[in-house]
């Protein structure tokens, strides 16, 4: 069994996003700029805004933060995306999600600039990463593919069972890993909570992708022995051992499944840092398409 380490990978593509912003910058050319629009104060909001600033700060790439009240209303923070849309300095930029109930999720999203929606969650963007043309893709699944990658994991052919199937993750994940691509070419299966044999298929799965939202879901017995386990999950849990009182699980009971897989992304540690290096590098693509 071999532990995928999301935080050495991200490491190394830091340092080559860093190389090339820096080599971008000797030439002359524009410093990439990431903007950030948060709204509220849902703490892990919070700190995936601030993680992805100082990320951007690592590797020289400039970062703003636009921060608002969670009484905004939806026409105010309309106006602030046409301004970032409108902002040539402003290569690419976020919307942090989730937002406030008065708020339409779907409105500010189409609202965003699909040149610099480095996201990925505009219809636009989605629909051309569905078709296979060059876009920005989701952060979570663009890390997953890296580091599947990076660790020369064999895809082609394989049966990869995607558990869940949020916009963000789980739908883009299916789509990604049935390409007619590199480090694709999988059979896919999408289960999902009304999915009644679940059992049944993650146990044919060669590679298992689990973004479900629920800790320790996936348990021992629904795991074929090698298989690849991908865990998205991140949750905050009561601890008696950690001095702080809590720790990150995921949504695989990690102790009891990772001596039967071939390869296991911890949590934490395995695909949370790949999500902010995807981003880093839709940014620098986003400057560069600007040119
Ligand atoms: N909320 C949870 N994940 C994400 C993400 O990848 N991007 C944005 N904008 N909000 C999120």
């Amino acid at each position: 069994m071999e532990i995928i380490d999301g935080k050495k990978i991200s490491a190394q593509v830091k340092q080559e996003i860093a190389d090339e912003v820096a080599r971008m910058t000797a030439e002359g050319k524009k410093v990439p700029h990431l903007a950030a629009v948060l709204v509220g104060n849902d703490p892990a909001s919070e700190t995936y805004v601030a993680s992805k600033v100082k990320a951007c700060q690592a590797v020289g790439i400039k970062s703003s933060e636009f921060r608002y009240g969670s009484d905004i209303s939806e026409e105010q923070l309309l106006e602030v995306i046409d301004r970032l849309n409108d902002d040539a300095d402003v290569d690419g930029f976020i919307v942090q999600l989730p937002l406030p109930k008065h708020i339409s999720e779907e409105k500010v999203l189409n609202r965003i600039s699909p040149d610099k929606d480095v996201d990925g969650f505009h219809p636009c963007n989605v629909g051309r990463m569905v078709l296979g043309l060059p876009t920005f893709l989701p952060a979570t699944p663009a890390g997953i593919v890296e580091l599947i990658a990076r660790y020369g994991i064999e895809t082609e052919g394989k049966h990869c069972v995607v558990v869940g199937r949020s916009n963000i993750v789980g739908t883009p994940m299916a789509v990604l890993m049935s390409r007619k691509a590199k480090h694709a070419n999988c059979t896919v299966t999408m289960c999902h909570s009304r999915t009644k044999n679940l059992k049944e298929i993650t146990l044919q799965a060669d590679i298992l992708i689990v973004a479900i939202g629920v800790p320790n879901f996936i348990k021992e017995d629904m795991v074929r022995e090698g298989a690849v386990v991908i865990d998205v999950g991140i949750h905050r849990v009561p601890s008696e051992t950690a001095k702080s009182g809590w720790k990150l699980i995921g949504d695989v009971d990690y102790d009891h499944v990772a001596p039967k897989c071939s390869y296991i992304t911890p949590v934490p540690g395995g695909v949370g840092p790949m999500t902010i290096v995807s981003l880093l590098k839709n940014t620098l693509l986003a400057c560069q398409k600007r040119g």
